[in-house]
């Protein structure tokens, strides 16, 4: 019950300090259903990005009731040309002027962006009908990476869940975000999933995946896991971190017996490191379509505020669960 009692939690803390959640794309039949549900839940308060006349007749022609929401459009919006001072302003080593500035504020994207920026929102999702670069690259560039941190990565949180209730979590990173991390990235990479598990239940014990476990085989490709993996012990060392692992070690306690019998993480890996984008896009997906795991995410790490990407094939469910992920993680 790992995940569900995750979502338990996150809904207490929603409860107990309600915020704010942009929505960029208002009119989306999928985003009002879930803006309806989180109203009906009374602990999240979404803004629709969207032409509030258009909004209004999406929802009553979809049947959602969205009473409560809070519904705003980049042109009737009574604090733009500060909106678009303020962006001139964050993007001034780039050389932005107004004309730009204010092009991109009338676009949903950029506009949700800047309410998070503004303090109006606390936090966003898009990605309905932006594609993830759309919808990430205005955070990296206006919402930057916490301090601490050099990189915003990313992780999906993959729940199998089983009919005794003892659903299997399990988080896996970087699969959306940075194409080719290095050394010091994956080892960034690999202590956010970490993190990001926990929230979910999840106790870490973390495998950077590679074709080889432990110097079984050879090439820069494993070097740079084994290294990552130095790193983040060495940034962590209070974290269960094993690598180079190939995934049969990292999983089957048969095989880690084998392989790497002294390993305390092997055979029993529950958060996994990819060592680039496609490995790490195709492994997630494994899981989900072959493997029935479902799919949380991307949950973006490192940002100074949350902002997070859907995939343009979701369904209500994941809008929703993905908002109260995205909410629950504001800072206090
Ligand atoms: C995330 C992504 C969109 C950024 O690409 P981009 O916009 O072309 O990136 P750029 O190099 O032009 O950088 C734009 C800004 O973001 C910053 N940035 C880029 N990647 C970053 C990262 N991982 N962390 C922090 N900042 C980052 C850059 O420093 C730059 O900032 P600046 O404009 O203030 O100088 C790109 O890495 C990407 O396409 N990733 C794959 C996305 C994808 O297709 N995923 C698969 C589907 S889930």
């Amino acid at each position: 019950m790992a995940v569900m009692k995750g979502f338990r939690m996150m809904i207490d803390k929603l409860k107990a300090s309600p915020k704010r959640i942009v929505f960029t794309e208002g009119t989306d039949e999928r985003i009002l259903e879930a803006a309806s549900r989180l109203l009906a839940g009374n602990f999240l308060t979404p803004i629709l990005v969207g032409d509030p006349k258009e909004v209004k007749d999406a929802a009553e022609e979809y049947g959602y009731n969205v009473r409560g929401a809070e519904i705003i459009a980049p042109n009737n919006f009574d604090r733009m040309d500060e909106m678009v001072e303020l962006l001139c302003e964050l993007r001034k080593s780039k050389n932005m002027q107004p004309e730009e500035a204010r092009k991109l504020c009338s676009q949903g994207n950029y506009f949700g962006t800047m309410l998070v920026k503004m303090g109006i929102a606390d936090s966003l999702l898009g990605g309905a009908t932006y594609s993830t670069a759309d919808t990430v690259r205005p955070a990296l560039q206006i919402i930057k990476t916490k301090p601490g941190h050099s990189i915003v990565g990313s992780c999906f949180i993959m729940v199998r869940p089983s009919a005794t209730g003892d659903n299997e979590v399990l988080a896996m990173g970087d699969c959306a975000i940075n194409i080719r991390p290095n050394e010091d990235e994956l080892a960034e990479i690999a202590v956010g999933a970490a993190e990001c598990g926990k929230i979910f239940g999840i106790d870490p014990k973390v495998a950077f995946l590679s074709y080889s476990t432990l110097g079984s085989g050879k090439g820069e490709d494993v070097d740079k896991m084994r290294n990552a993996a130095a790193k983040a012990k060495a940034m962590r060392p209070d974290l269960a971190i094993e690598g180079e692992l190939q995934f049969d070690a990292a999983v089957s306690p048969r095989v880690a017996r084998t392989k790497c019998p002294d390993s305390p993480v092997a055979g029993h890996a529950n958060t996994f490191v990819f060592p680039d984008i496609n490995a790490g896009n195709i492994g997630y997906k494994i899981a989900q379509r072959l493997g029935n795991f479902d799919a949380y995410g991307p949950i973006l790490l490192g940002l100074n505020a949350p902002i997070n990407d859907l995939s343009r094939g979701c369904n209500a469910e994941e809008v929703y669960s993905m908002a109260i992920i995205t909410a629950a993680l504001v800072d206090e």
